[in-house]
């Protein structure tokens, strides 16, 4: 165990540029074609050293710290890759939350990822097998040891980076529930999307998210939203990933406060920067 007694990491989130489903698999996810990209909105993590079994604290009620969570999970899963039995023990970990839940913006993936770097230094667990762990522990979680702007394939986990955009600024408007991602894919499985074969190539390469037409279905605010961002001059706006949360793209800060500004009320606002992936490096160090 390190001499030191405690390391703190920031876990960012993500917006999906782009959401295309290519494809059904037989282990019942969906192939995926999605452009993800890192924002400065973040959760923040600190490990500590303490007695007894593992311990995970979020000031937030609605963030469940138990085996819910994918950082409990994260923990379990470190342990046993250092070759350690039986439960964790010896350390926990604070969980700040900003990133809103069931949004889209990759909050819970984001943290268990984080939870992977810093009890992966902490135990002593090697980069290749840290990102085996990410790998089984969600489809997203993969993503964000890297960040910026990449595209992901298969069920999003098989990850090219990407040239970073521009910097933009991003609005996120998050309407006041969550969507369940599961939940989510379900819908579009019933819709009459999902009974046309993918034409290779054609369209595949536009901006979108296939799964914001079947969620907006349920929840209408979400293409209400959509339209308000681009009636106020977003260069791009769309649901990020299964929602609820949508985002309209910038060129500066201003124009995106402006925007958020006119979404009315019951939605929270967040204005926020895109981050490349070398910056991206340099806020997600272990500290
Ligand atoms: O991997 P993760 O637990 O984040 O995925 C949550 C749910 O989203 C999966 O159980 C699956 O129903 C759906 N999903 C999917 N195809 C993907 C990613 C997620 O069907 N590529």
């Amino acid at each position: 165990m390190p001499g030191r007694r405690s390391r703190r990491i920031r876990a960012l989130a993500k917006i999906n540029l782009s959401l295309r489903i290519v494809g059904a698999r037989a282990d019942g996810y969906h192939e995926l074609q999605t452009v993800f990209q890192s924002i400065a909105l973040h959760d923040t993590l600190v490990l500590r050293a303490n007695d007894g079994p593992f311990a995970l604290e979020c000031g937030d009620p609605a963030c469940p710290v138990d085996r819910r969570n994918l950082v409990w999970r994260a923990a379990e899963r470190v342990w046993r890759a250092a070759g350690r039995r039986g439960s964790p023990r010896g350390f926990a970990i604070e969980l700040t939350k900003r990133i809103p839940i069931e949004a889209g913006l990759g909050g819970g993936s984001s943290d268990a990822a984080a939870a992977v770097r810093l009890l992966g230094g902490w135990l002593g667990v090697g980069e290749e097998a840290q990102r085996d762990v990410a790998a089984a522990l969600g489809a997203d979680v993969p993503y964000f040891l890297e960040g910026g702007t990449a595209l992901g394939l298969d069920r999003g986990d098989l990850l090219f980076p990407l040239l970073d955009e521009p910097k933009a600024w991003v609005a996120l408007a998050v309407p006041g529930f969550g969507v369940s991602t599961k939940e989510a894919f379900s819908w579009w499985d019933q819709s009459s999307a999902a009974r046309r074969s993918p034409k290779a190539g054609r369209g595949s390469h536009a901006l979108m998210n296939d799964l914001e037409a079947p969620v907006a279905r349920r929840h209408p605010v979400i293409g209400r939203l959509v339209r308000a961002l681009k009636r106020a001059g977003a260069a791009h706006a769309a649901m990020s990933g299964s929602g609820s949360a949508v985002f309209g793209l910038f060129d500066d800060r201003p124009a995106a406060e402006r925007a958020g500004r006119r979404l009315g009320r019951g939605v929270r606002v967040f204005i926020t920067p895109t981050v490349g992936r070398k910056a991206y490096r340099r806020l997600t160090a272990i500290g």
